[in-house]
């Protein structure tokens, strides 16, 4: 089965079909720039141009970049426009896209769901976390492998900051980090997340996880087992489709 999946995030909005079974791309993702201020109608369009580039007419799964409830409403929006807060995602995303079935999820959510399907998580027991570090933080918090909805870890105090502020990919970034430096930073970080949780397994997604190699050696001293995350760059839209197979299923 083939499902429409998108990941917004933030600085774009990418899609494919996705073959539930593989767990993989059906064909080459299209991307278009997030819009800024990433308006819930600038976004909206960027989606419906994902979606028609494919001439897609099936279900459609989304993810966000914010606390998601009920595959639908918004509460939360860091790194968007402010005026996403209580929106009802489905029903903005399926006017747009002509009445399609359309369900949101939380972007590391849905990047998690995929890593423990098809990635670094498969068949794993146990308190798994995985974290995106982009252009913020996300989490998504596995106990015997069933999801804990809209953690959101990267909103914790680091430094007398919120910590996706001092520690994500787009902190390395706007501060010229070096990866030491900022390697050090997230394994404060994980320190801190494990204090709290005593994870098994930290899987580390986002853009980073593709240059593990250049940062994973400078971080020490955490208990846990830490691993790149898998399905890379993809993990999203797979896992926003995954979400809505769930929703067609039930
Ligand atoms: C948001 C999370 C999101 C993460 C990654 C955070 O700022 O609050 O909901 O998962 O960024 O995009």
């Amino acid at each position: 089965m083939q499902i429409f999946g998108v990941d917004i995030g933030g600085s774009g909005i990418k899609g494919a079909p996705v073959d539930l079974e593989k767990g993989d791309l059906a064909q080459e993702r299209f991307k278009v720039l997030t819009p800024h201020p990433a308006t819930p109608d600038g976004v909206a369009e960027g989606v419906r141009e994902v979606v028609e580039h494919f001439g897609w007419t099936g279900p459609v799964g989304l993810t966000f970049p914010g606390v998601v409830t009920g595959g639908a409403t918004i509460r939360t929006a860091a790194n968007v426009d402010k005026s996403w807060i209580d929106t009802d995602a489905r029903v903005l995303f399926g006017g747009r896209l002509g009445g399609l079935p359309v369900t949101v999820v939380n972007d590391a959510d849905a990047a998690g769901v995929a890593e423990m399907r098809f990635g670094a998580g498969k068949d794993r027991r146990g308190t798994v976390i995985l974290l995106t570090f982009g252009t913020g933080i996300g989490s998504a918090l596995f106990v015997d492998g069933t999801l804990v909805p809209n953690t959101e870890l990267g909103h914790l105090e680091l430094d007398g900051h919120d910590a996706e502020k001092r520690a994500s990919s787009k902190a390395k970034e706007d501060k010229d980090l070096t990866w030491d430096h900022w390697a050090r930073r997230v394994q404060k970080y994980l320190a801190h997340v494990e204090m709290l949780f005593s994870p098994d397994l930290f899987v580390i997604g986002g853009g980073v996880s593709r240059k593990a190699d250049k940062f994973l050696h400078f971080i020490e001293g955490i208990k846990a087992e830490i691993v790149p995350a898998e399905l890379q760059n993809n993990a999203g839209i797979v896992g926003a489709a995954m979400h809505a197979a769930e929703g067609e299923r039930a």
